[in-house]
């Protein structure tokens, strides 16, 4: 872990720190250039190269702001939506591998649309900060070429969906907000939106929920180091979701620094400290790649909470569906949604809350077990998931815990828990009856495993579990239980 405190602290001051001092000429050049944008419109002074994306030969076509017969030349058609893809601040000059996957992925699952790729490179590759001003440009210009196909070919800009990762998704906030007149762009998604420089300032400096119809925002690198975290963290859209809780992604771990570095030498690093915030992108790209594996998210207060399996509801449009897909649904305030996922494509895992109603039979000893469980499902079995409880087991409690699964095992129709039971376990419990003496044929005092609740968040199913034998409650280490489905012996009982 500190070696990846290390790298991602070096990307930071990369970032951060403008290394050489004709930083200060390129952005005054920057800046005149821009004005003149604004003042005098044409493709010459435009530095945004709108790259239109044609499945069939691979190649792009770019269509010139002003140029009617590009849009022809491209076979641009203005009755399909539009998605423009906007990349973020670069540190080679070159269009990162992603954006065409993201281009080739949107026109697989939707054929019927406008693919571009906005290529801000030339404003992109500067120092850091440089390239946070630019993004005040690139989202003017942006915001002109919507204007323009709006006047030339009524293409509503209700139907434009703009697609920015990290400072891509500040531009595309910025083309939201300066696009003239009172309508709103469709849509804009914000692919873990850069944080340093970002962080903490007005709706107005930032990609925000007023910037379109409809913002949706996953953030995947927001661990903070120095007060400063590569994704912004606050909330910055309709629905934002953590994926993992937001800060890091599993599968970018340190391990895979050498890989990384192996595979692609010192500027293995960089791949390193990207790996999870570009995630967002990879997340996203899966939601269009997958159908049948789209990713839920759940409303909750923080991922500690989320952690116990305690937000796992999808009443009152409490979840959504995380990427492409999603529930457009304008909210008077952001919503953060949490999920877990796997450390590759497809990214969907299937979550579930499991409550256990524990007794702990010896006063005043707290019991930290450990368990593992065992799931008969009606597709699949899940053996051996091991089970960690927050606290340690006190008294008559129920402990509420998130369980999740790569694959979709069906209904959960069986359940077997064991105590891992260790040598000190066992000594402890004998150790119990020597101190507190048993009369003859009397049951050594152990846990008591009530009840077991299940909730399926995908499915919103619940079902409750009991012992197999009614009579025999109790669990002691190294013992396995076999709890089945058991609604009935509640049936007449108020339920919750
Ligand atoms: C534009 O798309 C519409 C809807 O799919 C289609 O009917 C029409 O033929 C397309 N126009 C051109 C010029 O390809
Ligand atoms: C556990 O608590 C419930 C209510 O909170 C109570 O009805 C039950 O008798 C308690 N069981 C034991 C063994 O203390």
């Amino acid at each position: 872990m500190k070696s990846l405190q290390l790298l991602s602290f070096l990307l930071l001051s990369y970032i951060i720190i403008p290394a050489n001092t004709d930083g200060g000429k390129k952005k005054e050049a920057l800046e005149s250039q821009s004005q003149h944008t604004r003042t005098k419109k044409d493709q010459q002074n435009f530095a945004t190269k709108f790259r239109l994306y044609t499945d069939a030969t691979k190649e792009d076509c770019q269509i010139f702001y002003n140029q009617l017969e590009t849009l022809d030349k491209c076979s641009f058609n203005a009755s399909l939506p539009l998605v423009i893809i906007v990349h973020g601040w670069s540190v080679d000059g070159i269009l990162e591998g992603w954006i065409w996957k993201m281009a080739a992925a949107l026109k697989s699952q939707r054929k019927q649309i406008n693919v571009i790729v906005a290529d801000w490179l030339v404003s992109a590759h500067q120092h850091y900060p440089i390239a946070v001003q630019n993004t005040r440009y690139i989202g003017q210009e942006i915001a002109d070429f919507l204007e323009w196909l709006e006047e030339s070919i009524q293409f509503s800009r209700s139907n434009a969906h703009l697609i920015g990762y990290s400072l891509g998704a500040h531009v595309s906030g910025f083309a939201g907000s300066f696009i003239s007149g009172t309508n709103k762009i469709g849509r804009i998604t914000g692919l873990d939106a850069a944080g340093p420089l970002f962080e903490g300032m007005s709706p107005t400096d930032r990609l925000s929920p007023d910037d379109a119809n409809f913002v949706d925002a996953i953030h995947t690198f927001t661990k903070q180091h120095m007060g400063l975290s590569v994704g912004i963290k606050q909330p910055v859209a309709h629905f934002d979701f953590y994926p993992n809780g937001g800060t890091f992604q599993p599968g970018c771990h340190i391990m895979h620094v050498y890989n990384h570095i192996a595979e692609y030498g010192i500027t293995g690093i960089a791949q390193t400290v990207k790996c999870a915030h570009e995630r967002s992108v990879h997340l996203f790209i899966d939601s269009l790649l997958h159908n049948d594996k789209q990713s839920t998210a759940y409303w909750c207060n923080d991922i500690h909470t989320f952690n116990k399996g305690m937000c796992l509801s999808c009443r009152k449009n409490r979840c959504n569906t995380l990427g492409y897909n999603i529930r457009e649904e304008r909210l008077p305030k952001s919503r953060r949604l949490f999920l877990k996922t796997r450390a590759r494509m497809p990214f969907k895992v299937y979550h579930y809350q499991f409550k256990i109603h524990f007794i702990n039979e010896i006063p005043g000893k707290r019991i930290e077990p450990t368990f593992t469980m065992s799931l008969t499902g009606t597709k699949e079995d899940a053996k051996n998931l091991p089970i960690t409880l927050a606290e340690s087991i006190n008294g008559n409690k129920t402990y509420s815990f998130l369980i999740t699964l790569d694959t979709d095992i069906g209904e959960v129709i069986m359940i077997k828990l064991k105590w891992e039971g260790t040598a000190v376990w066992e000594n402890l419990w004998d150790t119990v009856q020597i101190i507190m003496p048993w009369t003859k044929g009397t049951r050594r005092p152990g846990l008591i495993v009530k009840t077991i609740k299940v909730k399926a968040g995908e499915t919103q199913q619940k079902a409750t579990f009991c012992s197999q034998s009614i009579d025999n409650l109790h669990l002691y280490p190294a013992q396995e239980k076999t709890f089945v489905r058991c609604e009935d012996r509640f049936q007449g009982q108020n339920r919750k």
